[in-house]
Formats: C-alpha cells, sequence, structure tokens
C-alpha cells in the first residue's frame, strides 16, 4: 500500500485519482488542491502547488511515498529537482520529469532544437528575438501562407498565431518581440512552416529509457461547433482516434517515440512521467507540433478509463527506471468525454452556480469527472471554466458518444454550455 498526492485541480487530475484509486496497491490518496470530484474519493489539501516547501511538508505529515504531478508549471518550475535534493525525500518517488526535461513544453524553441538533434520530424522553423526582428521578416517571406509564430515560453495556451496575410505576419511578429504581446513569453518567437493535416496526441509513459505508448486522443479545442471561435482547454475528447491506424502508430512509434525517448538519455534528461506528444498527420506521415510534460486535459479523461492494467504498478516501475518489465493492456474499446462549460467560457465566465443531477447519472453509462467544481454545504457548485466531463464507452466512438450524450442531459447548472458535436469529423 501506498500513500499518493496527485497535485492539480482539473478533470485530468479527477481521472488519474478514479484510475489510481481502483488500484489495491493504493493507500491514503491525496489531491491538492482537488475538487469536489475529488474530495469524493481523496483527502483534498488546500496547497499553493508552486509552494515547494508547503508540499514538502503534508508530503512528511501524511507520510506520502509518491508525487504525481498534473499540471505543467510546478515541472517547469522545478518541482522535481526540488526533491531530488532536498534531504530526507531520498526515497519520494515524482513522477514528472526534471527542470530539464519540462523545458521542452516550457520553451517551444527549446523544444525544436530538441527536435531538430534527434531528427524527429517537425515543421522547419527558426527562431528570433527583438535584435533579429529584420531577419525575422525576411524568413516569413521565404515561407508561404499560412504563417505560424509562436511565443517560446507558455503563454496560457494562447501564444500560437496563425496569419493568412505576410504584411500582418511581419506585423505580429514585431508585436510579439518588440511590444512583449505575450510578456516575457514572446521575448523570442519561433517562426514555422505550417502543417497542413490533423491532429492527434500520442501519449508516452517513460522512465527516461523505457517506455510504454498509452492509448492516443483527439481533443476538441474551439468553443464552437464544427471547430469555430476561440480556442479552449479543450471541449472533448475521443480515444482512440480512427484514423490513426496501426501503420501510422508504428511510424509514430518509430519515428517520433523512439527518439524522443533515446534523446533524453542522450541529453541526460532525468525524464520519469507522462509525454504528450501533440502531433499533425500530413498525408500518412506524423510530424511533431508540441511536447507537453504532462497528461493532456480533458484527453486524459478518456486515455485513463481504457487502461487496463493496475496505473500504480505502472507509475512505480516508471520511477524505478523498470518500465520495461511493466505490462500494459489497453481495453479495445473507445471512449469519449464531453465537457460542460460555464457561460461564457473561455473569456470572462460564471463561476459559483448549483450543479443538479449528477447523482442521477448511472456508473453503468458514464463516469463523471469533475473539473472546476468545488462544494459548498451540501451543494456542488461551479468553480471554473470548464465544470464537468462526462466520459462513456463503447464498442465505437459512436456509440461512446451516444452515452456521452444521454447522460449529460441529467446533469444541469445554470447557462450550462457544451460542444453538441464532438467527434463530428471522424
Ligand atoms: P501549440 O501550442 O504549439 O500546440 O500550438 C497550438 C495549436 O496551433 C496546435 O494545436 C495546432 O492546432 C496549431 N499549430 C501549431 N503549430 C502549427 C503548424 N506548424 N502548422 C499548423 N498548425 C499548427
Ligand atoms: N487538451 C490540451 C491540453 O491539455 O494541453
Amino acid at each position: 500500500m501506498i500513500n499518493i498526492l496527485i497535485l492539480g485541480s482539473g478533470g485530468r487530475e479527477h481521472a488519474l485519482a478514479h484510475k489510481i484509486k481502483q488500484s489495491p496497491k493504493c493507500g491514503n490518496l491525496f489531491v491538492a488542491p482537488g475538487n469536489a470530484g475529488t474530495q469524493q474519493i481523496a483527502k483534498n489539501l488546500e496547497l499553493d502547488i508552486l509552494d515547494f516547501d508547503a508540499v514538502a511538508k503534508v508530503l512528511k505529515q501524511h507520510e506520502i511515498s509518491m508525487l504525481l504531478v498534473g499540471p505543467e508549471a510546478p515541472l517547469v518550475n522545478g518541482i522535481t529537482d526540488f526533491f531530488k535534493m532536498k534531504p530526507g525525500f531520498e526515497d519520494l518517488k515524482i513522477i514528472g520529469p526534471s527542470k530539464d526535461g519540462a523545458v521542452l513544453e516550457g520553451s517551444k524553441e527549446r523544444a525544436k532544437l530538441f527536435m531538430e538533434s534527434h531528427n524527429i520530424p517537425t515543421a522547419r522553423y527558426q527562431s528570433f528575438t527583438a535584435d533579429t526582428l529584420s531577419e525575422g521578416e525576411k524568413f516569413l517571406e521565404t515561407l508561404s501562407s499560412p504563417y505560424v509564430l509562436k511565443a517560446d515560453g507558455l503563454a496560457g495556451g494562447k501564444g500560437v498565431l496563425i496569419i493568412d496575410n505576410l504584411t500582418e505576419a511581419k506585423m505580429e511578429l514585431g508585436k510579439m518581440l518588440t511590444e512583449k504581446k505575450f510578456g516575457e513569453a514572446s521575448q523570442t518567437v519561433v517562426v514555422e512552416e505550417f502543417l497542413d493535416g490533423i491532429e492527434l496526441s500520442v501519449f508516452v509513459l517513460t522512465d527516461g529509457k523505457n517506455y510504454k505508448i498509452l492509448p492516443n486522443a483527439k481533443d476538441y479545442k474551439r468553443i464552437g461547433e464544427g471547430d469555430t471561435g476561440l480556442n479552449t482547454g479543450g471541449m472533448g475528447a475521443v480515444s482512440p482516434v480512427p484514423f490513426a491506424d496501426e501503420e501510422f502508430m508504428h511510424k509514430v512509434e518509430e519515428k517520433i517515440v523512439k527518439p524522443t525517448v533515446s534523446g533524453f538519455s542522450k541529453e541526460n534528461i532525468d525524464y520519469k512521467g507522462f509525454v504528450f506528444i501533440g502531433l499533425m498527420k500530413v498525408g500518412d506521415e506524423p510530424f511533431v507540433v508540441e511536447y507537453n510534460v504532462r497528461m493532456g486535459d480533458p484527453e486524459t479523461e478518456v486515455v485513463m478509463p481504457r487502461i487496463e492494467s493496475d496505473l500504480i504498478e505502472l507509475l512505480e516501475k516508471t520511477a524505478a527506471g523498470e518500465l520495461d518489465s511493466a505490462r500494459l493492456d489497453v481495453s479495445p474499446k473507445a471512449a469519449t468525454t464531453v465537457m460542460l462549460v460555464s457561460n461564457g467560457y473561455p473569456e470572462a465566465y460564471e463561476k459559483g452556480k448549483p450543479i443538479t443531477g449528477l447523482e442521477n447519472i448511472s456508473e453503468n453509462e458514464a463516469i463523471v469527472f469533475h473539473a472546476g467544481t468545488k462544494v459548498s454545504g451540501n451543494e456542488i457548485l461551479s468553480n471554473g471554466g470548464r465544470v464537468i466531463a462526462v466520459t462513456a464507452m463503447g464498442n465505437d466512438h459512436k456509440e461512446a458518444l451516444q452515452k456521452s450524450y444521454s447522460q449529460i442531459k441529467k446533469v444541469c447548472f445554470e447557462n450550462i454550455n457544451f460542444r453538441k458535436d464532438i467527434g463530428f469529423d471522424l
């Protein structure tokens, strides 16, 4: 039995907690700060997850020996290195890469350099700073429309611009570099070729030498039906991705997963955790669009339910560097999730709305994963832009979606919004 702390408060963390809780190895499970969903299956701890001393204190207090980091921010800030160096935490099993691994998400330029060094297929690019703005403009002239500009640093998912017009692209490059359009994050800008294809995400669990490829997924990022309107954190997801057939996934493993993991070894990057590889399928070929150093949200809500193996065992082997001896069994069934969001999201949104009907969802039909929710007295209130993810399984994604949508009808909060067309393009 092992006591575990999960950091984070979203649907991803509820889905991880839900899967971990199924393991006979699970001792006391804690989530910090968690949400109303994690509170039902674990103990929520009020904690600033970027305050590593505070995290250290609760690890000791509750005799926790595994730390699973949900979001990227603590990783990019070096939580793994912090505990590796802190006396008294030598035996702590940390799931999440060290800072030199997390920088693959924290810096797009660093990620491109990594891909270049290890011959991993990705869009042709160059990066620029305010001093090299005019070279950036010249580089744009060598590309064809549309133009892709990426703020190097973390910009809350908003730092990528895709622009049709060359003059406008040059202007925006100037704004990013000289007017700090995305603050510090756009001090360096990656300018790259547009990849014309269809996106999907591949998830890998690695101990830095060995790896397991987890179920793949496709998420739906735009707020509006037909993939229109503003970008969100994700409005729904489907796993597996029907167009990622065996032949394509073989290419992904050979051309992307293997060189990525061997790149970690070659560069002495201590990487024990999840790698989320954002891919574009162009024709029949995979290209890396981005690396994230964590699981995706809402992708976790469809990936975890398809994993049949014991997650704690997989994570223990990851921490021990023995992932080659672990088993990964995946359900052949499809999983889908639909995210219920607050009115106004992804812009300013309403919070504090009582959520009703959750108890009417039958466990045999769907799993409710909480995202932005909190308990208040005997009510559950909305507490974020993304509120609840309803996941269902079926023989194919159509059957699963039908279940997700029929169960959603039972849940209500004021001005509820969700996309009615998840999976429409498959
Ligand atoms: P990123 O933050 O790098 O994942 O970029 C955000 C989104 O922009 C991606 O999910 C893609 O939809 C899109 N994108 C990024 N880079 C490219 C590219 N080179 N070609 C086409 N679309 C891209
Ligand atoms: N759903 C996209 C992400 O987690 O980054």
